[in-house]
């Protein structure tokens, strides 16, 4: 049975600051940021949005794209690291807010940056075990990626989130049932209850990222193997690889570690062409959105299919998921033709709304935490988080606050 992502939709808060101006202020070159890192600007959460509002929003679009019923999904799964209760799952507030009927199955899960993945895999499980009735699942990756103020992680964060609705008809990605995995327990990047931002062994979770690919991809080529030609590496097989990217360096570095792998040898030269036809196109949503933790890889995904939808129907691409802590996936997946009438999936929409702001306003938004307000007359988002009250959250529609 094929069973892929139907449609894919991302979403991004409007704010944004520039990396040069986070440079200037912290005393450090641009090009650390802009070259070193790839960064050129990182998505800031707005007081009025917290990590439901942007799966909220991601999750409706997503519908809304496909022409689904919301009342017609049995299967409902958040993922993220930026939870809002230690019990109660972001997914339950997306589900009243998106209009989701009362026979579905709505859950939270959590590997760091891997959870997204988790979810999708466990979807496409899900929707594989009803043969006998054609199911959907919508599939949220969301996230706010928090550093402290001046740590080298700071450059890093980000905010976003990507809905996937899947099923038996996709038109944006079949997903192959084999894949390759890597886990282990690593302390590179983590953050205990207590703690809004994030910790984290920078130089280490580097090393764990292309331990963990090398792991995931040996295994994949490893089920490969009897259909590869002599000679012929895994890579040479997809038009496009996608990498899980905290930074676009991230991905470079990535890609070359692969390429050594799968050729024993790359010269600067090979690399450098095999990066710009094959990595560097998905990148150019996250180099100016940043780090979104669960929904980076399918940021990377969104920002393809809307770019090259076209050109790439018929045409497999690899994908790397990696969550810290850790576990990792390689898997693989075919661009369908129906791809060609998915129309747009928000990145562009997301990155042509968006405000600059500067450094004292975003270290503000930072320090004040989501207390939740009131929506800017021009609020890019579908929900609003006004605050919480009796220990409670409270979401509304951006519509009607603003109209009232
Ligand atoms: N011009 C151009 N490049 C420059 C430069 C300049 N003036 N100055 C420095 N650079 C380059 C450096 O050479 C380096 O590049 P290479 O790695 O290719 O050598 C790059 O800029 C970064 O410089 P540093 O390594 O000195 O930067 P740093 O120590 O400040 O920290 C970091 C970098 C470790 C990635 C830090 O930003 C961090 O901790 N980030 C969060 C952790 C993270 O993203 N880890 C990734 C793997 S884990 C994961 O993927 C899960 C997840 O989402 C968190």
């Amino acid at each position: 049975m094929s069973v892929g992502i139907d449609q894919i939709y991302a979403y991004a808060p409007q704010l944004a600051l520039p990396l040069p101006a986070l440079a200037a202020a912290r005393g450090v070159a641009p090009e650390k940021l802009t070259l070193g890192l790839g960064v050129e600007a990182m998505a800031v959460t707005p007081a009025c949005e917290d990590v439901v509002t942007l799966a909220a929003t991601a999750a409706g679009r997503c519908l809304r794209a496909a022409g689904v019923d919301p009342r017609s999904i049995g299967l409902l799964v958040v993922a993220t690291e930026t939870g809002v209760d230690h019990a109660k799952p972001v997914g339950i507030f997306v589900h009243e807010l998106v209009g989701v009927g009362p026979q579905c199955r709505v859950y939270e899960v959590k590997h760091a940056c891997y959870g997204g993945t988790a979810a999708l895999m466990t979807a496409a499980d899900w929707v594989r075990a009803n043969r006998a009735q054609a199911r959907r699942a919508l599939v949220v990756a969301a996230d706010v990626a928090r550093y402290a103020i001046g740590s080298p992680g700071e450059p890093t964060q980000g905010a976003g989130a990507v809905a996937m609705l899947v099923g038996p008809t996709p038109r944006a990605l079949f997903l192959a049932e084999e894949s390759g995995v890597h886990a282990a327990n690593v302390y590179d990047f983590w953050r205990p209850l207590d703690r809004r931002e994030a910790l984290v062994d920078g130089k280490f979770s580097i090393e764990c990222y292309l331990d963990a690919l090398a792991g995931a991809f040996r295994s994949c080529r490893a089920l490969e193997r009897p259909v590869l030609e002599d000679g012929e590496g895994l890579l040479d097989r997809f038009a496009r690889v996608l990498y899980h990217t905290p930074f676009p360096k991230m991905a470079a570095k990535a890609h070359r570690r692969l390429l050594e792998l799968d050729r024993r040898s790359v010269t600067d030269a090979e690399f450098e062409a095999s990066y710009r036809e094959l990595v560097a196109p998905g990148l150019t949503g996250v180099a100016r959105i940043g780090n979104t933790y669960t929904a980076s890889l399918y940021i990377c995904l969104a920002t393809l299919l809307e770019n090259e939808a076209r050109a790439l129907a018929g045409r497999r691409i690899g994908l790397f998921s990696y969550g810290s802590g850790c576990c990792a996936e390689f898997f693989t997946g075919t661009i369908p033709a129906g791809a060609a009438t998915l129309g747009p999936t928000g990145v562009r929409d997301a990155l042509t709304r968006r405000r600059l702001v500067d450094v004292p306003t975003y270290e503000r938004l930072l320090r004040d935490g989501e207390r939740g307000g009131e929506p800017p007359a021009d609020f890019s988002g579908d929900f609003v988080f006004q605050g919480i009250r009796n220990d409670r959250r409270i979401y509304a529609r951006a519509r009607e606050v603003l109209a009232a």
